[in-house]
């Protein structure tokens, strides 16, 4: 028993081995690893040996001993290898738990027949069992009509898109949501055409009718030259355009684009710039410089 215990640890140490070498990046390499690791082995190993053989010793020299001494054989054994209290009569908790029949009730359980000399007891299946078998039929029934007849529950595949689409759906939120942190101080000039053909399409639907088609001005001034009432950066545009000019019939768009659709918008009107197109209204505002256009 003693004996099987050390081989069965010895064991248990040879299958965990190779993980815990892997896991150890102290030492580099695999083969490093393992010599360390049989090492460690070897030296525990060593321990044990050593511990038996000096266990061994003690006995004998205890025998010697009590033997010079004058105790009888008997004596000496009762010494070394002391008689245990009579154990009590345990895994009664374990067998009703188990509902199990205690080995002195097989006598009682014997059934009639007999075949070359192999009987059979009469110990029907303890209820937690059963009950837990009949548990996994009818787990089994509703697993099979969920993901196999009704298809009301998602198989693997099937689950792992839809989690994929909602994060791609949480992701979009997210950015745009990040999008339309911007305002005009914090809005930049892009040439991105995604952006630029997002602006022309807010511009067609909002805009075209004070600003033109092309942006050349109608009540709205010209966009697309160099004159500017309101200034001509990319942050000025988004002013004008969040909050308008109420007085002179431009209105605010801040209830009705959100930030993102504005900073779409007014870089869509940036790259109208010097397009010229066809009956321009005559200039309104100031000059601004072509490199201030440029820069900003
Ligand atoms: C109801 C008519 C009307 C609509 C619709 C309109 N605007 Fe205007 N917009 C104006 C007027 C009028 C002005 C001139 C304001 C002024 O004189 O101060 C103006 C001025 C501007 C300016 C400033 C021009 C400068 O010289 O500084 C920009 C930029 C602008 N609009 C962009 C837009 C955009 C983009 C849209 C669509 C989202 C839009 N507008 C829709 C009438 C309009």
């Amino acid at each position: 028993m003693k004996y099987q215990r050390v081989i069965l640890l010895f064991a248990l140490l040879f299958t965990a081995g190779p993980t815990m070498a892997a896991n150890d990046s102290l030492i580099p390499g695999d083969l490093m690893n393992y010599i360390g690791y049989g090492a460690v082995v070897f030296m525990l190993l060593l321990l044990i040996i050593v511990l038996l053989v000096l266990l061994k010793t003690t006995k004998i020299l205890t025998r010697i001993i009590l033997k010079s001494e004058g105790y009888t054989e008997q004596e000496i054994k009762k010494q070394l290898a002391p008689e245990k209290a009579p154990a009590k009569p345990k895994g009664n908790v374990w067998i009703k738990l188990m509902s199990l029949r205690p080995l002195s009730e097989e006598k009682d359980m014997i059934m009639e027949h007999e075949y070359d000399g192999i009987q059979e007891l009469d110990n029907p299946t303890p209820a937690w069992f059963m009950y837990l078998f009949y548990g996994t039929i009818i787990f089994g029934i509703g697993y099979l009509l969920n993901y196999h007849v009704f298809h009301t529950g998602q198989l693997q595949y099937a689950e792992y898109k839809t989690e994929v689409a909602q994060a791609d759906i949480a992701k979009k939120a997210f950015l745009s949501k990040s999008a339309n942190r911007v305002d005009e101080n914090t809005v930049k000039l892009v040439s991105d055409p995604a952006v630029i053909s997002a602006g022309q399409g807010i511009f067609k639907t909002n805009c075209v009718a004070c600003h033109g088609d092309n942006a050349q001005g109608m009540v709205g001034p010209n966009l697309t030259d160099d004159f500017w009432l309101h200034g001509s950066k990319i942050n000025d545009l988004f002013k004008t355009i969040k909050y308008g000019v109420a007085a002179k019939g431009m209105p605010t768009w801040e209830k009705i684009l959100s930030p993102k659709q504005i900073a779409d918008v007014a870089n869509y009107v940036k790259s109208l710039h010097g397009t010229n197109p066809a009956g321009a209204k005559e200039p309104q505002g100031t000059k601004e410089t072509d490199s201030k256009l440029a820069s900003n």
